[in-house]
């Protein structure tokens, strides 16, 4: 992985783009892929339950298996390393270890502990549907940061919705309680991506009421 780190945050958000092409040559170590993994987990989550879950696909076998599963794309088997992000339906369940760490912290005193923890464990119960809006609310969140550390470490990615979910979810053993969110694939790219477009302001922004 390249050493040069982008300090111009708006320079790195602005030179990621999905690149479709990348070099087979080219590996990501345990450690680098670990510290995008770091850098990604630093995403907001709802109360910081932090939903997200990877698989770091890297092992030329697993990446033959993926191939079909995504249609095909060959970022699969071209990039470093393919990461799968998913978002956890049952990170309520972490809620109390979660804010532990913060009261051993000295960030929290244990009565506000004890309220967040009764009042996350109320919504999960009383609103069944919050587990997967959050799970892949938060989950992306991890992804983009994802995407963004990758670009500051000088490599590329694509995200990838592109796959069969059901089929993924069998080929990897994925526990029922993850909800596939996307693809990340990383690496060197070979090949500039597509340029790309966006809709303007204009016509995506409001400003207090529509
Ligand atoms: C949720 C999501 C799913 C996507 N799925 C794929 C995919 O399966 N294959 C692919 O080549 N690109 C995929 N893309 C990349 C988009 O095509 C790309 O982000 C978009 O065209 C804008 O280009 P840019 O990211 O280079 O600015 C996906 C992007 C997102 C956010």
């Amino acid at each position: 992985m390249s050493s040069i780190s982008h300090t111009d945050f708006l320079t790195t958000v602005r030179e990621r783009q999905a690149v479709k092409h990348f070099d087979p040559q080219h590996n990501l170590s345990h450690e680098e892929i670990k510290e995008l993994l770091e850098i990604a987990n630093t995403a907001p989550s709802a109360w910081n339950l932090q939903h997200w879950t990877y698989l770091a696909i890297t092992d030329k076998a697993a990446k033959e298996k993926l191939l079909p599963i995504a249609y095909g794309q060959r970022q699969i088997v071209e990039a470093s390393a393919v990461i799968a992000v998913m978002g956890n339906l049952l990170a309520h369940h972490h809620a109390e270890a979660i804010y532990e760490q913060a009261v051993q912290a000295g960030f929290m005193p244990e009565e506000v502990k004890t309220n967040l923890v009764r009042q996350i464990m109320n919504s999960y119960t009383n609103a069944p549907e919050l587990a997967q809006e959050e799970a892949i609310r938060s989950a992306s969140m991890a992804a983009m940061q994802l995407m963004l550390a990758a670009k500051a470490r000088g490599l590329d990615s694509c995200p990838m919705g592109g796959y069969n979910a059901s089929l993924f979810m069998e080929a990897f053993g994925v526990p029922r309680h993850l909800v596939p969110v996307m693809l990340v694939a990383i690496g060197r790219k070979s090949v500039p991506a597509h340029p790309s477009t966006r809709l303007p302001v204009e016509e995506t922004g409001f400003w207090n009421h529509f």
